[in-house]
């Protein structure tokens, strides 16, 4: 195997939220307070609400030996009110969050996307979500159209909810879910 999977630590911490920074690069940050609230939306607020499913893969050779990804995520939505105000689509989706209530967030460097590591961080997580809590199900909510559509499709998110924000944005959010149990 070319890389471990392990909880994330204070010593890969730096590195970790680097992976997101990298990822939302291209769109930039008007301000430091904004690239601060948004880390706090996509990595801060999860490893101080639910330290045991934030998780990082850590490379081993062939791969560089350094974090490669991570996901990170609640077993329960609707148990976190803070989320609901730091993404505002939240609200949205409320009605499917009794099929499929954990919610995550997940990302891969870019110098190693499409060699599997995104398909193993989330089989650890699945893993970790039926043991701690046997949960009925996960999602997560992407644009429609987006190219990490087919790699949620490949891991058996077969439900598809696709809705308008308020603003009527383009693409549309779309909602996939993938049922582990009957709620
Ligand atoms: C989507 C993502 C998490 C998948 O992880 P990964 O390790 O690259 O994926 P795996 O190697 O396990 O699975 C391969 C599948 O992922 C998808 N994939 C591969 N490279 C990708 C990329 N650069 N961007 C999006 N999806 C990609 C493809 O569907 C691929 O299947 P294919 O080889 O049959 O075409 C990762 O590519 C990524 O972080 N992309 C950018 C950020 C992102 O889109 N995050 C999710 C936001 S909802």
């Amino acid at each position: 195997m070319d890389h471990f999977i392990t909880p994330l630590t204070d010593a890969c911490l730096p590195e970790t939220r680097q992976i997101l920074l990298d990822a939302a690069a291209v769109d930039g940050f008007i301000s430091t307070r904004s690239r601060e609230q948004f880390c706090y939306a996509y990595f801060g607020y999860y490893r101080e609400a639910a330290p045991e499913l934030f998780l990082v893969a850590f490379g081993k050779p062939p791969l560089p030996e350094k974090v490669l990804g991570y996901v990170c995520a609640v077993a329960d939505t609707r148990n976190h009110p803070e989320l609901y105000r730091l993404a505002p689509h939240i609200p949205l989706f409320d009605d499917l969050y009794d099929r499929f209530p954990a919610h995550f967030h997940i990302i891969i460097d870019a110098s190693v996307r499409g060699r599997g590591v995104g398909t193993s961080l989330l089989g650890e997580l699945e893993m970790r979500l039926r043991k701690s809590c046997g949960t009925s199900g996960l999602h997560l909510v992407t644009g429609e159209g987006s190219r990490c559509v087919n790699f949620y499709r490949k891991n058996g998110f077969t439900f598809e909810a696709a809705r308008d924000d308020e603003a009527g944005s383009e693409p549309r959010l779309l909602f996939m879910g993938r049922q582990l149990r009957e709620p």
